[in-house]
């Protein structure tokens, strides 16, 4: 729970799955659930999610950031998918044209760690950013690539929030540790 004046508030997280596939039916919602997965084995503090299956449409996606950050008040938003190549891989655009504040050490990392799995990691180019007290991150779609580039980057997730005065996110140690600078 965050505290919010004399209110305490459930922390929510984002879960945007970006797929026309998984949007139109055609295919499962894989990357999704591996997201909320994940989330749940790093987290200990209590959260809920806001989750949405969009396709690779750039209003679209720009619409759910907008208003998960804004009226569902999510400090963290996970986007999959969509940040490839491709014609329709427009998650990286909708990401930075909702954002105040760009963060391109998140999608770095991501992409260093990446390549020590798979050359095509260079083909991703996810990012993150800032949108009021919203950090909105980039994820490829494969499960597989969302556990690599997700350990990577967890660590500095938590104090990044606490910087734009999102929620207090306490992780579990024995899985995966926040490093908080002050704190050390
Ligand atoms: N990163 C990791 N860790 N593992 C992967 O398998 N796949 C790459 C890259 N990053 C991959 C990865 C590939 S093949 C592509 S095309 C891009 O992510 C974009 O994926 P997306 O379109 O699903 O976002």
């Amino acid at each position: 729970m965050a505290r919010c004046s004399q209110f305490l508030v459930m922390t929510k997280i984002g879960i945007v799955n970006v797929s026309d596939r998984a949007s139109a039916g055609i295919y499962e919602d894989i990357p999704g659930k591996a997201a909320v997965a994940l989330l749940t084995e790093y987290l200990i503090s209590p959260w809920e999610p806001e989750y949405a299956v969009v396709p690779d449409e750039q209003p679209l996606i720009e619409e759910t950031l907008v208003e998960f950050a804004d009226q569902r008040g999510c400090c963290l938003i996970v986007t999959t998918g969509g940040t490839g190549p491709a014609l329709r891989d427009v998650t990286p655009e909708a990401t930075e044209a909702v954002c105040a504040k760009m963060l391109p050490g998140f999608g770095e990392l991501m992409r260093a760690t990446s390549l020590q799995y798979v050359p095509t990691a260079i083909l991703s180019r996810q990012t993150a950013g800032i949108r009021g007290q919203c950090l909105i991150l980039n994820l490829p779609g494969k499960p597989k690539a969302i556990r690599e580039c997700l350990e990577a980057v967890f660590p500095a997730i938590p104090y990044c929030i606490d910087l734009i005065g999102g929620d207090y996110l306490e992780c579990r140690e024995s899985v995966i540790k926040a490093f908080r600078p002050k704190s050390q």
